[in-house]
């Protein structure tokens, strides 16, 4: 069923464990975080970023999303990750998300606040949750790139202010990931997790959190972190997946035979990070 990112969250908080939001781009990809989320009977975030929505177009984006959650057994949020222009935001919101992100995070934080807070506005009055992102998160997010000079961590005062002015439901924290595959092993800023958490008493969320050991993960869970942000190692599951077929089978040109190992392994992928989370039996 669809359900709202805040309801999700929300429970996620209460009993301490994570809710996984896995890009989508294709069929393909949301029938597997479904069939992961169904088998371990887990809740799930779908997000599509505004590079998925150019891809696909937004009717055929909100359409996978929205039959997928209708039909699934286990509570679904279609959300709008990395928003970063108001218009795009509000095309969502009438196309039935039940979560959107606002990205102002490339703004002082005066900017980002009013900016944030005027979405706000407008998606409670709908019943529709959203995610705001404070500090710089490094990396490539499709179209989006942040480089490490640029990145900055969350201040836990700010991050108070930012919560309390412009009532967001959940945020996205800097604590020292980044978006795309890590050259090396990332050091994520747990002093500042549980920092802000003490400060803050939303949700949390990480994002760029492919490539980040299962222990890190689970000790920012513990920590206050409720939404897990997953992209990067579902693309190379799906790269996988499809190489090796080509590889064994060159002859192939049925595109169902050749997706259909991709989306298996996107589904383990996405079934060891539900294990990970602790949102098995959560739904
Ligand atoms: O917003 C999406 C995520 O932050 C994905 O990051 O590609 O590093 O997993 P990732
Ligand atoms: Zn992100």
């Amino acid at each position: 069923m669809l359900v709202t990112g805040k309801e999700l969250l929300l429970d996620a908080q209460k009993k301490g464990y994570a809710v996984g939001a896995f890009n989508i781009n294709n069929m393909e990809i949301v029938q597997a975080i479904i069939e992961a989320a169904e088998e371990t009977n887990s809740p799930v975030i779908l997000q599509a970023s505004q590079g998925a929505i150019k891809y696909a177009g937004i009717d055929y984006i909100a359409a996978l999303g929205k039959t997928a959650a209708k039909n699934a057994k286990v509570p679904v949020a279609l959300h709008l990750d990395h928003g970063t222009d108001f218009e795009q935001v509000m095309v969502c919101i009438r196309h039935g998300f039940t979560s959107v992100m606002i990205d102002g995070s490339r703004f002082p934080l005066e900017e980002n606040i009013a900016f944030t807070k005027r979405v706000v506005e407008i998606a409670k009055a709908v019943g529709v949750s959203v995610e705001a992102e404070l500090g710089k998160i490094s990396g490539t997010e499709d179209h989006i790139t942040v480089n490490e000079r640029e990145a900055t961590f969350t201040d836990p005062d700010e991050a108070v202010r930012f919560v309390d002015e412009t009532g967001v439901d959940y945020l996205a924290i800097a604590v020292g990931t980044a978006h795309g595959v890590y050259k090396g092993e990332p050091k994520l800023d747990f002093d500042r997790i549980k920092a802000i958490r003490d400060k803050v008493k939303i949700p949390l969320v990480l994002h760029g959190s492919s490539g980040v050991p299962a222990e890190a993960l689970k000790k920012a869970i513990s920590l206050g972190i409720h939404k897990i942000n997953i992209d990067t190692d579902l693309r190379i599951a799906f790269a996988e997946g499809v190489k090796n077929y080509v590889k064994e089978n060159p002859d192939a040109i049925d595109p169902r035979k050749i997706l259909a190992p991709a989306k298996a392994m996107m589904k383990e992928k996405i079934k060891e990070k539900m294990e990970i989370f602790g949102s098995v039996n959560k739904a």
